[in-house]
């Protein structure tokens, strides 16, 4: 007999407060040059946004990491091993970890997102669909101090941080990021990780700049969520999305770009823009295999196996617990 959907799926608040909100906004405006933080970009609109993103004909990311992880199943349930407690920071639309429930048969799935409603609609679809499974979801920032919201004792704790999520921080901030995933698995647990790569920089600008559109309505969605939920008065035609892969830096950068002077009131405070000055919204890092690797290990992991896919576009990374990590 199987338990029911109220009995397997738990809740857990621990969404951040409206004023770190208009905090990192204020500071990201006034910094010499202006950004915001791309978690900033899934409130329920991003997250559906994003989901059209990942289904254009231009964004490889999502079609290959998926066909990686269907082609590669049986030795990737092989390697992390049955019964684990799988943790999901960034879990999105948890699409891709469907690929994996049935074989892995987790104690429980926790997704982690930033994004409260579309987590709770997502993780409760989740487990009207898997009848047998535990779906405890979390709503949190996991560039803080990442913490299961119970207590667990020594299980196989393994992550599964897929979408190359990693990518959108800095390689410092991302070993950080690492660093907080691998004392949350602890010994004995591992995390399942997808990697963008480079390659030729027509893919990659393709990639962020489709035809549709879907990639300009999410990057001036924040402007529209900073208006809403923060009462100021962006004007939306007045700004126009950029998004180019930097040769040097190894990283798309995406952009929103002011059409002329303009001023901006956010929470009585005013915000000057030039025309043709840039709020920086989104990093997306491209490594090459050992260059993640290096990365990884500085974070304390060891990379047990890396999977690509045939064009060499995508990697997926299962790391464990270095023998000298704590
Ligand atoms: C690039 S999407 C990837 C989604 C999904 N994992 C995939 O592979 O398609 C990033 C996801 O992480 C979530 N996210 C971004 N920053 C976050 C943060 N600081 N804390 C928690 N969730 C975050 C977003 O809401 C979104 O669902």
């Amino acid at each position: 007999m199987t338990d029911s959907k109220s009995q397997r799926y738990q809740f857990f608040d621990q969404h951040p407060e409206v004023a770190d909100f208009r905090e990192d906004i204020i500071q990201g405006l006034s910094a010499a040059e202006a950004y915001i933080l791309p978690k900033y970009f899934y409130d329920e609109t991003g997250s559906r946004l994003f989901e059209e993103i990942c289904n254009t004909e231009e964004y490889y990311p999502t079609r290959t990491e998926v066909g990686i992880i269907r082609d590669n199943i049986d030795d990737i349930v092989e390697t992390l091993g049955k019964d684990c407690l799988l943790i999901e920071p960034g879990s999105g639309d948890s699409y891709k970890v469907r690929l994996l429930l049935d074989a892995l048969r987790p104690i429980a799935y926790l997704p982690i997102d930033i994004s409260r409603r579309y987590l709770q609609d997502e993780a409760q679809k989740l487990a009207a669909e898997f009848t047998w499974l535990k779906v405890h979801a979390v709503c949190a920032d996991f560039t803080g101090k990442l913490e299961l919201p119970y207590h667990v004792e020594a299980t196989n704790k393994v992550a599964f941080f897929p979408g190359s999520t990693i990518g959108n921080f800095l390689p410092e901030q991302a070993v950080f990021v690492l660093d907080e995933i691998r004392k949350m698995v602890g010994r004995g647990g591992g995390l399942l990780i997808g990697v963008d790569l480079q390659k030729d920089s027509e893919i990659l600008n393709a990639a962020y700049n489709d035809k549709e559109g879907y990639t300009e309505q999410f990057n001036k969605n924040l402007l529209l969520r900073i208006n809403r939920e923060l009462g100021a008065d962006f004007d939306l035609d007045q700004y126009k999305h950029h998004a180019f892969f930097n040769e040097e830096k190894h990283r798309i950068e995406m952009h929103l770009i002011s059409l002329q002077d303009q001023q901006v009131t956010i929470d009585g405070q005013v915000f000057q823009f030039k025309k043709d000055q840039a709020i920086l919204t989104e990093y997306s890092h491209k490594y090459t295999v050992e260059h993640f690797q290096q990365l990884a290990e500085k974070a304390g992991f060891r990379c047990v196996k890396t999977w690509i896919d045939e064009n060499g576009l995508f990697s997926v990374h299962y790391l464990n617990l270095a023998a000298d990590s704590d």
